[in-house]
């Protein structure tokens, strides 16, 4: 935080007083893509994120600035003239979130200068952007003194991101960044915003992420894509059935009437909705009686169902997964959107090291590539420093 200090007033001068904030990132441990299904989702947030350093200003100007993309510079822009510009890069996950806000009501006549540095790694499907996104909305209700409560704060983030930004995300990453509670997971009802938080207090056993290293290339369009065939088998099923959202639906009901949607592949995505949603909600309940092997076995299931039916894993996110289950993992699941970024592992803490050694190991032997592993550390939701 001294750094960061330093850094903002050598790119904006020492005056008046400055605040810091941080926001962290996420892992989900199970109930993956189900968020816009109106599903369940149980992620927590992690102890790296991103930090912030501000200044209120008495004019309307905002100037923006990150470590991380330094080489962009600073990034001016005034507080009636919010739009999205490409050549603003990373800066339109702030202007975003600052024009959902007036959008809101919650308007502002002075701007202000920011400096952020993140300590997520990059491209991982970690939820730098979410991080960003709810840094900035602590910033703003702080130095504006806005009453606007947490929940309030997680959804105009999330419209940041589907309407400015043009990423088409459900709640789950800002939810987590906003939300998330030290050694807690959360269990959220994605249609209802009901929320309940787990402790996550493993003692025998270690939580391990592994970063396949590969970066999620054309993922968006893909989980845009996912998304749309949710969309149709929602509405095949609606011809007969009076739903809103398939996280609705039993087993039972979707067995019964999934032969209403018409193609094979859609079908297969709707089960995967289905089936991810119920596990999720089964898998929190053992956890919450102890049983961290049969939590396990369910983050299993969930990776096969998203590599078989949902189809977002890939080469590199199966090969560390299967390594995992090969070196003792207890449960291992690739986490976020896919098609690269990270995998959650469980694991015993007795060969925790061995596993590091061998998984890292046969990733190289398959794909040639190096993954990165790091012992998850949860951490509290975004918040004033
Ligand atoms: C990304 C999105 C989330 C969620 C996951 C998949 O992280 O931002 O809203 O849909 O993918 O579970």
């Amino acid at each position: 935080m001294e750094q960061l200090r330093e850094e903002f007033i050598n790119q904006f001068g020492d005056h008046g007083e400055l605040v810091s904030f941080f926001a962290p990132g996420r892992v989900n441990l199970i109930g993956e893509h189900t968020d816009y299904n109106g599903g369940h989702v149980f992620p927590c947030a992690l102890s790296v994120g991103t930090y912030v350093v501000a200044r209120k200003r008495y004019d309307a100007n905002i100037q923006l600035y990150s470590k991380n993309f330094s080489g962009a510079g600073i990034i001016e822009t005034k507080v009636d003239e919010l739009t999205y510009e490409q050549v603003h890069d990373w800066a339109n996950y702030p202007k975003g979130v600052a024009a959902l806000f007036q959008q809101a009501g919650y308007t502002f006549p002075y701007g202000f200068d920011a400096i952020y540095y993140g300590n997520i790694p990059n491209g991982a499907g970690l939820s730098s952007s979410a991080s960003v996104e709810l840094v900035t909305a602590v910033m703003l209700k702080e130095l504006f003194q806005f009453e606007i409560d947490r929940i309030e704060m997680v959804k105009l983030a999330q419209k940041a991101e589907n309407e400015f930004v043009g990423v088409n995300c459900g709640i789950m990453d800002q939810f987590a960044s906003g939300m998330g509670k030290k050694n807690h997971a959360v269990l959220l009802n994605c249609d209802t915003l009901d929320y309940q938080y787990t402790p996550i207090s493993l003692t025998n056993e270690q939580l391990i992420i592994a970063n396949t290293n590969k970066q999620r290339g054309l993922s968006e369009s893909k989980y845009n894509e996912r998304r749309q065939q949710c969309e149709t088998a929602l509405r095949d099923l609606q011809t007969e059935l009076d739903i809103s959202a398939l996280g609705e639906l039993t087993a039972d009901k979707f067995e019964d009437y999934k032969n209403l949607i018409q193609d094979d592949v859609v079908q297969k995505r709707a089960k995967h909705a289905v089936y991810e949603n119920l596990r999720t909600i089964n898998a929190v309940e053992q956890l919450q009686a102890g049983d961290v092997e049969g939590f396990g076995k369910l983050m299993n299931e969930s990776h096969v169902s998203l590599r078989d039916d949902y189809e977002v894993t890939g080469k590199e996110l199966d090969a560390l997964v299967e390594a995992a289950w090969e070196e003792g993992a207890i449960g291992s699941r690739m986490t976020g959107a896919g098609f690269g970024g990270c995998t959650i592992n469980i694991v015993p803490n007795e060969v925790t090291s061995r596993f590091i050694d061998r998984v890292g190991q046969k990733y190289t032997e398959i794909t040639g590539m190096e993954a990165d592993f790091y012992v998850v550390d949860i951490g509290d939701g975004a918040m004033k420093l």
